[in-house]
């Protein structure tokens, strides 16, 4: 009965007793994801927070959309219809949440779902190290029944230690995703991520694992190659290999900086017209007139936005921030909502469904950084804090409001807004 009244947080505590196997900290921090990660796994820094263990009976957890069969007994047409009709059954979403280590968690899901998204990626899990150490597993991934579609990703390099990570999670999301995208220093050490795009073979091995055995469907994320005709090669494989879903990030391994270098929407216009399932664009996804323009210069299904999304996380909802909005637009816009806002409200998700301090402190900065510019006497005092607390940061949104600093979110005028949601829904098709 106790778990009535509390959230319906999913932890896998209560599922998965594995003995957690020794790992010694060099390991972890060789072979694990961005930088900021290499912290991550050597200690779990600042947590105060306890995690809501309250267990939920197997019924409640069991998926919703959990396909039949393991897709090693269809045929390629087959595997590209049921890819299709499982697309369909979790409702065609447009606007996503891309993978983000440390920045895509539960509650940072949950705000982004209330203001417009229709699907999320968790971040990144690392394969091995979920299937071994318990506290990582239930540190890092955590969900609930409203957390859905559910796209939960993995980065790995041996088949059967990504099968059974993937096993542990199948009944709670829609999609298990690898990474075939991470360009960082960390990824090349580890031998994940981007780098496995000079393993194609393996790649082909990862894939199939999950295809063959899995009962929710492969998705894949990649970066473009330099060439468009190896780009489509590639996609073509993970295609055949048994990829249901493939998110297209169009720039290449060595274009690290999104700032710097430009999304090629030209390359995954060219991945969508070579394969057969759905397609999902990333890179360049700012505002709303991106997500159109996306849409139809690629005919993609649908786009992800990492960036952008931790700045002004109601961007799919409509709302843009004020650096895209030129002067004669002005008058178009209408300022309902500010940054401090939705801070509030990620703090009070943060509330129901705990995450390591780590993880909000990064969201302080990204949600307030314009604030913290005006006033960097509030971000040194954040910064000199080496543990947070609610109070404390409840405390910085009031200090902010109480200097009268505008910083408005802006929505287009309805009129306006309302043919951007309608060209986006009707968007692409297969
Ligand atoms: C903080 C942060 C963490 C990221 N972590 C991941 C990750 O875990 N997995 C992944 O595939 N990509 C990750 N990325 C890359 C994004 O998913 C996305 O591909 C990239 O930022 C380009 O999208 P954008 O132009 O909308 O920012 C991360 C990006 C950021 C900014």
């Amino acid at each position: 009965m106790k778990s009535l009244f509390f959230p319906r947080i999913f932890s896998l505590k209560h599922l998965y007793s594995t003995p957690l196997k020794t790992l010694m900290a060099s390991s972890l921090t060789q072979d694990h994801p961005p930088p900021d990660l290499d912290n991550l796994l050597s200690s779990f820094p600042q947590q105060q927070q306890t995690e809501d263990d309250t267990p939920l009976s197997l019924p409640e957890m069991t998926a919703s959309c959990c396909l039949d069969t393991p897709g090693r007994y269809l045929s390629g047409e087959s595997r590209v219809e049921r890819a299709w009709s499982h697309w369909a059954k979790l409702g065609r979403p447009k606007f996503i949440v891309a993978p983000m280590v440390d920045n895509s968690e539960l509650p940072f899901r949950m705000l982004c779902r209330k203001y417009g998204a229709q699907a999320a990626y968790t971040p990144m899990l690392h394969s091995r190290i979920f299937n071994e150490d318990d506290k990582y597993r239930n540190q890092e991934f955590t969900t609930c029944q409203e957390d859905r579609p559910l796209f939960v990703q993995f980065c790995a390099n041996d088949p059967d230690t990504l099968l059974e990570a993937a096993r542990r999670v199948e009944p709670y999301c829609d999609y298990v995703d690898i990474n075939l995208g991470c360009p960082q220093r960390i990824a090349r050490r580890g031998n994940y991520g981007a780098f496995l795009m000079d393993n194609l073979p393996l790649v082909k091995s990862l894939v199939e694992k999950l295809s063959h055995n899995l009962h929710v469907p492969v998705a894949c994320k990649i970066r473009v190659f330099q060439k468009v005709e190896d780009t489509i090669n590639y996609a073509r494989m993970l295609e055949e290999a048994g990829c249901s879903l493939l998110a297209v990030h169009g720039r290449t391994r060595d274009e690290k900086d999104g700032k710097k270098f430009r999304a090629d929407w030209n390359a995954i216009k060219a991945v969508k017209n070579a394969v057969k399932i759905p397609v999902l664009a990333n890179g360049n996804i700012r505002h709303m007139d991106d997500v159109q323009n996306c849409l139809e210069e690629t005919g993609v299904d649908g786009v992800l936005s990492a960036e952008s999304l931790l700045e002004n996380p109601a961007l799919f909802a409509g709302f843009r921030t004020a650096g895209w909005i030129t002067g004669d637009e002005e008058s178009k816009f209408d300022e309902k909502l500010d940054q401090t806002d939705l801070f509030v409200e990620y703090l009070k998700l943060c509330e129901k469904y705990p995450v390591p301090w780590r993880i909000i402190r990064s969201h302080v900065h990204k949600m307030l950084g314009d604030w913290f510019r005006i006033h960097p006497h509030i971000r040194e005092d954040l910064n000199a804090q080496a543990r947070l607390t609610f109070e404390f940061l409840y405390n910085i949104v009031d200090q902010l409001r109480e200097l009268h600093v505008r910083i408005p979110l802006y929505l287009k005028d309805v009129k306006v807004h309302t043919q951007v949601a309608e060209v986006s829904a009707s968007g692409a098709s297969n």
